[in-house]
């Protein structure tokens, strides 16, 4: 069997295929959802791109925070670049309890550290599992490029992000997947497959001071907001402004 057949035979084991109608899902980030006519499809596939340290996890953290905790819908969060722990405490000094929700049973969070050189089927199926185990249609991958670096095997890439993408989208899972970039060239194959991008940058204002901006670069079946937010980053995680300078 070839490494590609063995791989969708993994990520499709064990997944219930339930369709539910159209629908909106509130990520509960402050400012964004009226950006984006309410909130994401369900199923949408977002992809988070932005540089280092320009707030990825903590919005992704926010989604599922909220996701769990307002909406009473669990949420999977896999971790890959900081260990669990340590994301337990940041988010925590924003007030986002993650420990609490995950003893309700409402939070899985998978920190695939521990599995690292174990290989990418290994880490698919330890995100299968989680879902299975909360029964939950919402999840975070923080992030793509070291999820998929955990690959000992070789494999198509494009046939990859199209197996990963189809998947998601027939179980209905809602997705962000944070993607860090570097620089400003265009990411590859994950930009035209994914259903949103959203993207975050870290800028020099004119007060020569660090400032992060946010921008809706595609949502797809989505009227959404074409210019440029200023990000705040607040006491309870991040907000989405009106732009400012
Ligand atoms: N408690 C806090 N209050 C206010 N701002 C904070 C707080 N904690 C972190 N920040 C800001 O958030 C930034 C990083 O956020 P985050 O870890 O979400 O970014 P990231 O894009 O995931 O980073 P990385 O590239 O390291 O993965 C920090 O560099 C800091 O500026
Ligand atoms: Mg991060």
């Amino acid at each position: 069997m070839s490494v590609e057949r063995g791989l969708e035979r993994r990520f499709n084991k064990g997944l219930t295929n339930v369709l539910t109608a159209d629908e909106r899902i509130k990520t509960g980030i402050p400012g964004l959802d009226p950006l984006i006519q309410g909130g994401l499809h369900t199923g949408d596939v977002v992809l988070l791109v932005g540089g280092i340290g320009s707030g990825k996890t903590t919005f992704s953290c926010q989604f599922v925070y909220n996701s769990a905790e307002y909406n009473d819908e669990p949420a999977v969060y896999a971790t890959f670049e900081e260990d669990a722990d340590s994301l337990r405490k940041n988010m925590l000094r924003y007030g986002m309890d993650l420990k609490k929700l995950e003893q309700k049973g409402k939070i899985k969070l998978i920190d695939l550290q521990v599995l690292e050189g174990s290989g990418l089927g290994a880490n698919i199926e330890s995100v299968i599992a989680a879902l299975d185990e909360v029964k939950s249609k919402r999840l975070v991958i923080d992030s793509l490029t070291a999820f998929l670096s955990g690959a000992t095997e070789k494999f198509d890439y494009t046939f990859l992000m199209h197996l990963i993408y189809k998947t998601l989208k027939r179980e209905n899972i809602t997705t962000l997947m944070t993607v860090s970039k570097f620089s400003d060239a265009a990411l590859g194959i994950e930009e035209f497959i994914a259903d949103g991008i959203f993207q975050m940058d870290n800028y020099i204002s004119n007060q020569m001071e660090m400032r992060t901006r946010f921008i809706i670069k595609k949502l797809r079946g989505t009227e959404h907001s074409r210019s440029y937010h200023t990000v705040a980053f607040t006491d309870k995680g991040l907000q989405i402004l009106p732009w400012s300078a």
